[in-house]
């Protein structure tokens, strides 16, 4: 049996859309689609303001175009994420500051985060590993003390939630992605979701390339012109046609993917009864949407071990981030705050298993039945 790490869920629509695009004769970021899923997002979310971006990198960026950070200000983030997240911070001059996760959810550590707040501080992008909600609330109460911004990484988190509310409405800004690893995906693609309506009038902006456009558009000015520092944040309406689809259908491929994270968290519960590897947790707090299942084995060289049995089996595991603040990037432009000691450890224990909404039980249960023949053959 050969079952692959990845497989992008397929919708009904998908073709349909498309087509009504082409025939829309709208192509650019300001077609049916693109406005279709904007307000997806308002009506899922209750936001200010989406705006869906050629990917969630370019909407993290466009977060920190819309915080105005610059040399002097300091951004906290998790050492255990992709480097996106810390590259918009490097791009603008800004210092990233990493820290340490906490062991149960592989999310920001709270504490290790509040001890590096700085009179620098200008962001703190928490970022929503797995589909598992960061401590929000937390961080929202120290961001109205310190009076930084929250901008989450919800690049794994589309319709997963917090304390009953999604994940994408905590915060000032978050931003999702859509890339084909993702549970909805477009190809490329992400969103931002501004929450907090202080940004909105300059986003406007922002988006589109620094101009004035949409006052144009909307007749409330006779031409259009550079205002102010922006880019090119719009997606193609072919992708957002394709991506409508798949936000349509997301509420069943979610059921899918939960009902895979049950299959392997059941399955593999002997073996962590055994004390033989660790199960990822969800805090009560966390309404996941099953992005990711991993496991902790006990050792770096046991995850090693376990990676090439599976990869012998025919079965795509993956390990997944290279802590930042050990990266060459990491070291030029940014700078730990507190221990890293979690990190370390666990970046090097961990392993995903394959995942997507089209998997079957009988290809998890093949999966389960290796890596328990794994360990039955080393004991
Ligand atoms: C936490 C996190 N942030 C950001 C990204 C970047 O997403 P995109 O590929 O849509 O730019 C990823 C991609 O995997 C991610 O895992």
């Amino acid at each position: 049996m050969k079952i692959p790490f990845n497989v992008p869920p397929h919708s009904s629509n998908e073709e349909k859309y498309i087509s009504q695009a082409i025939a829309n004769k709208k192509l650019s970021g300001e077609g049916m689609f693109n406005k279709k899923c904007e307000e997806w997002f308002k009506n899922h979310l209750h936001c200010q303001m989406a705006v869906i971006t050629p990917s969630c990198t370019s909407a993290l960026e466009m977060a920190m175009v819309l915080a105005e950070i610059g040399p002097d200000d300091e951004v906290i983030l998790p050492s255990f994420t992709f480097t996106s997240t810390a590259n918009v911070v490097a791009l603008y001059g800004a210092k990233p500051v990493f820290v340490d996760v906490d062991p149960h959810t592989m999310n920001i550590d709270v504490d290790a985060m509040e001890k590096a707040i700085t009179s620098k501080t200008k962001v703190v992008i928490p970022v929503h590993y797995a589909g598992v909600g960061c401590e929000m609330d937390k961080i929202m109460a120290l961001s109205d003390k310190h009076g930084f911004i929250v901008v989450a990484d919800a690049a794994q988190a589309i319709f997963a939630s917090y304390k009953n509310k999604p994940l994408g409405s905590w915060g000032h800004m978050a931003a999702y992605s859509f890339h084909e690893t993702k549970n909805i995906v477009c190809g490329e693609g992400g969103a931002l979701i501004i929450n907090d309506p202080r940004f909105v009038a300059r986003a406007e902006i922002v988006r589109d390339k620094g101009t004035n456009r949409q006052q144009f558009l909307n007749g409330q000015v006779d031409k259009y012109t550079w205002q102010d520092k922006g880019s090119s944040y719009l997606q193609s309406e072919l992708a957002t046609a394709f991506l409508f689809a798949q936000l349509e259908e997301g509420p069943q491929i979610t059921t899918r993917r939960l009902m895979h994270w049950n299959q392997y968290n059941a399955g593999f519960a002997d073996l962590e009864h055994a004390g033989k590897l660790k199960r990822m947790e969800v805090p009560a707090d966390c309404q996941t949407n099953g992005h990711i299942y991993y496991v902790l084995l006990n050792s770096a060289e046991e995850r090693a071990a376990l990676w090439s049995f599976l990869k012998e089996a025919g079965i795509q595991s993956t390990t997944h981030y290279v802590p930042l603040h050990s990266a060459p990037a990491g070291i030029r432009f940014g700078r730990v705050a507190g221990g890293m000691t979690i990190t370390d450890d666990l970046a090097n224990r961990l392993l995903r298993m394959p995942m997507y909404a089209d998997l079957t039980a009988d290809e998890i249960d093949y999966v389960l039945e290796k890596v328990t023949e794994f360990f039955a053959r080393k004991s």
